[in-house]
């Protein structure tokens, strides 16, 4: 198998000062891409550790949570290093409480740099990427986002957000060579010792390191990603996927309020379900099928 390597490629990691976009940031220089190492705090320190260790490497302070922070930092790397091929969009903050005491402040924040933030970073890099036929993008999402957690609405929203936001960008992606995954990470940092018990931590610290999360991203960032669209789970050794489905359903076009509930086993049966790509092919195969293959043959 080919090794996988970024030999004159640009890569833009965000939020790369420490935790797990430093190791994003290493694991792409150690394989041959000049990486911007983006970050509020401590960019460079890690892009003068990565140099040391003889990798490509500068360091950006753009603030992603606005708009001209985020265009900034494409304008800087496309001056810097003439383009961006790879963007990882893994700068967040985490501030985690309940609906009865969350304040609007906390909910704007976490939106701003997680969500917004994402959004901002890779609206500048899209003219570039689709101009060059050629792009990967990783988006960072969370169990939180995709499956709930408590005491963490803003968190959750920010990143259900963004899964939705890597969907419809990998589609749109499609056309330009533009290939868009996330991921739902798990490992030891600064942000997950901040809200995890210090039992769990101690776990995690041992048994999650960050360096079980970057070849995953290394893989997708790299010209052999084998899909678009994707939302991985990985972390701790394992890796495999977090990911809507569509159930078969319940099927009557009399339904009334009262057929629904004596059908309730129906609607929720998970037995047969399809991960399709795309909200149109998902009501497509589901809906209007059943209605053109006889389901309804009355209506
Ligand atoms: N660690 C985990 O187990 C875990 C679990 C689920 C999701 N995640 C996600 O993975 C990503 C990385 O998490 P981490 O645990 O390494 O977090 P971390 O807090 O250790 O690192 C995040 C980095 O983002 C930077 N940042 C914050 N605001 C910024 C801004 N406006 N502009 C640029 N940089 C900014 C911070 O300074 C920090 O260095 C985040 O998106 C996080 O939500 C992590």
């Amino acid at each position: 198998m080919r090794n996988i390597n970024f030999s004159g490629r640009v890569a833009i990691v965000t939020g790369a000062g420490r935790g797990l976009g430093r190791s994003y940031a290493e694991i792409l220089a150690a394989r041959g891409a000049i990486v911007v190492v983006n970050d509020v705090t401590n960019p460079g320190e890690v892009a003068d550790a990565i140099r040391d260790a003889g990798g490509s490497s500068i360091a950006s302070d753009h603030d992603i949570s606005t708009p001209t922070g985020a265009k900034g930092l494409i304008d800087f790397t496309e001056a810097q290093c003439g383009g961006v091929d790879v963007l990882v969009n893994n700068a967040a903050v985490g501030r985690y409480s309940s609906f009865l005491n969350v304040e609007i402040e906390e909910y704007e924040l976490v939106r701003r740099v997680g969500l917004d933030g994402t959004f901002y970073v890779t609206r500048a890099a899209w003219p570039i990427m689709a101009a060059q036929g050629y792009g990967r993008i990783v988006m960072t999402t969370s169990g939180h986002g995709l499956l709930g957690g408590r005491d963490s609405i803003s968190y959750s929203a920010t990143k259900g957000g963004v899964f939705g936001m890597m969907r419809s960008a990998a589609l749109d992606g499609k056309p330009f060579g533009i290939m868009v995954n996330s991921i739902c990470p798990a490992a030891y940092t600064p942000m997950a010792e901040s809200y995890v018990s210090e039992e769990w931590a101690e776990k995690m610290r041992v048994e999650s390191p960050t360096s079980l999360v970057s070849p995953l991203v290394a893989l997708l960032c790299s010209e052999q990603c084998p899909t678009t669209g994707a939302n991985f789970d990985v972390g701790s050794g394992r890796v495999g996927m977090v990911t809507p489905f569509t159930n078969a359903g319940y099927y009557d076009r009399d339904q009334t309020p009262e057929s629904i509930l004596e059908h309730w086993s129906e609607v929720t049966d998970t037995a047969v379900q399809t991960a399709y790509t795309s909200s149109r092919e998902s009501t497509e195969a589901v809906g209007i099928a059943r209605r053109r293959t006889g389901a309804d043959a009355t209506h």
